[in-house]
């Protein structure tokens, strides 16, 4: 199978149109929970040039660096700590149009201007969240969430075959 992925011009859906069934087909031709987050990454990274995009997981109380793609990253964020643990702790997605005025927001990178945190939620648990970070300022909007959580749903199938019987 070909793994190239189309990449288009286009306004912000046209641009997730586009990328949605080829994303679905490869996480749903994968059972592997780490190969799907790591294609995840990489797919919106190279459609969107965004920053960073990548995971971070729920291992005891606090969330640990996982697949991602962009600069180096802080490898362990606390509950309740910046836009990931925030998000973690409200299980809710997080819009930040200007990180600059998130309280106890962590700076992994000084380029971050804006950034969307969704939670994964398995079974009404937080088992990580899902991060991307833009260097421009209001990069991100209701049409990402929208999408971005249809991924992120998409992408849990394979958590349920890879952990949850485990
Ligand atoms: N900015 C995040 C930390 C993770 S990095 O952006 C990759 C936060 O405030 O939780």
């Amino acid at each position: 199978m070909a793994e190239d992925l189309k990449i288009i011009h286009g306004t912000k859906a046209e641009q997730y149109l586009s990328l949605l069934p080829q994303l679905n087909g490869l996480l749903e031709g994968e059972t592997d929970f780490i190969a799907n987050m790591a294609n995840t990454c990489a797919a919106l990274k190279e459609q969107f040039g965004w920053l960073w995009v990548g995971f971070y997981l729920v291992k005891g109380n606090e969330l640990v660096l996982g697949p991602f793609q962009g600069p180096v990253a802080c490898t362990r964020i606390q509950k309740g700590r910046g836009v990931c643990g925030t998000s973690w702790q409200q299980e809710k997605t997080i819009l930040v149009e200007d990180v600059h005025t998130f309280p106890g927001h962590i700076a992994c990178s000084s380029l971050s201007c804006s950034e969307i945190v969704i939670p994964l939620l398995y079974q009404g648990h937080c088992i990580g969240v899902f991060d991307i970070d833009s260097e421009k300022r209001c990069d991100f909007d209701a049409t990402d969430q929208h999408y971005l959580e249809q991924i992120v749903a998409c992408l849990l199938k394979s958590y349920t075959i890879s952990y949850a019987t485990e």
